[in-house]
């Protein structure tokens, strides 16, 4: 499967939105805040096996994500929202329907999500290790915080790693598809990790055992990505 980038998708590149345009340059951006073209996964289905199956990789990103991305372009179609780009758009979520709130941020959420995963074995960067050791004492114990997170999150939504306003690193939780560049959430920032906690997200291979599908992730996650999202903060 072709990678395509969807790095100019997050951080502060969220603001330069024409620029899509230019990285999709294959048809003319619906809005400003989605592409007319569903962006592709930037690997194969089966290549985080064993720790994400084929399958629920398959559904999860061709079924659950399309529909957030087809539904978000509904409700954002013909309204001033489509006007936005996803920072501005996300920034001022509470002003906006659900159906802006929910399939906005499944489209967005997934998008990091995807990214922040790969088959390659990568390290965190000099700079993002000793920010996360300066802020939650060591990487062990980031990585506790932040499935502690993951784990506890009650019902469906994600936990992640963020980058505050003050510069301090923090690890959160959000509900269903909110995201912590949504002024609904309480602690808000710059995304730079992410993990998807719905069901559909590991129930084919894990069914009831989130912890170990938690545990298991930080096999997949592609810290080439966190480390320039931390860059670009
Ligand atoms: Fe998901």
């Amino acid at each position: 499967m072709k990678r395509r980038n969807f790095i100019a998708l997050v951080g502060t590149s969220l603001a330069a939105a024409p620029v899509w345009a230019n990285v999709y340059n294959s048809s003319k951006p619906a809005s400003k805040a989605i592409d007319s073209v569903f962006p592709e996964l930037p690997y194969a289905y089966n290549a985080l096996e064993p720790t994400i199956d084929a399958k629920t990789m398959e559904i999860h990103y061709s079924k659950h994500h399309k529909a957030y991305y087809t539904n978000f372009l509904a409700a954002i179609k013909d309204t001033p929202a489509a006007e936005l780009d996803l920072k501005s758009l996300f920034a001022g979520i509470s002003k906006l329907p659900a159906a802006v709130r929910n399939n906005g941020g499944g489209y967005y959420n997934h998008m990091l999500f995807w990214e922040n995963m790969g088959p390659e074995k990568t390290t965190p960067s000099a700079a993002l290790q000793s920010a996360i050791e300066k802020n939650f004492g060591s990487m062990d114990k980031f990585k506790t915080e932040f499935a502690d997170a993951a784990k506890k999150q009650f019902g469906s939504g994600w936990a992640w790693l963020v980058a505050g306003k003050d510069g301090q690193l923090f690890v959160s939780a959000t509900p269903n598809q909110d995201n912590p560049l949504m002024d609904v959430v309480e602690k808000k920032g710059t995304p730079l990790l992410c993990i998807d906690v719905w069901e559909h997200a590991y129930y084919l291979n894990y069914q009831n055992r989130r912890a170990e599908y938690v545990d298991n992730f930080w096999k997949v996650v592609n810290w080439n990505t966190v480390n320039e999202r931390y860059k670009n903060r």
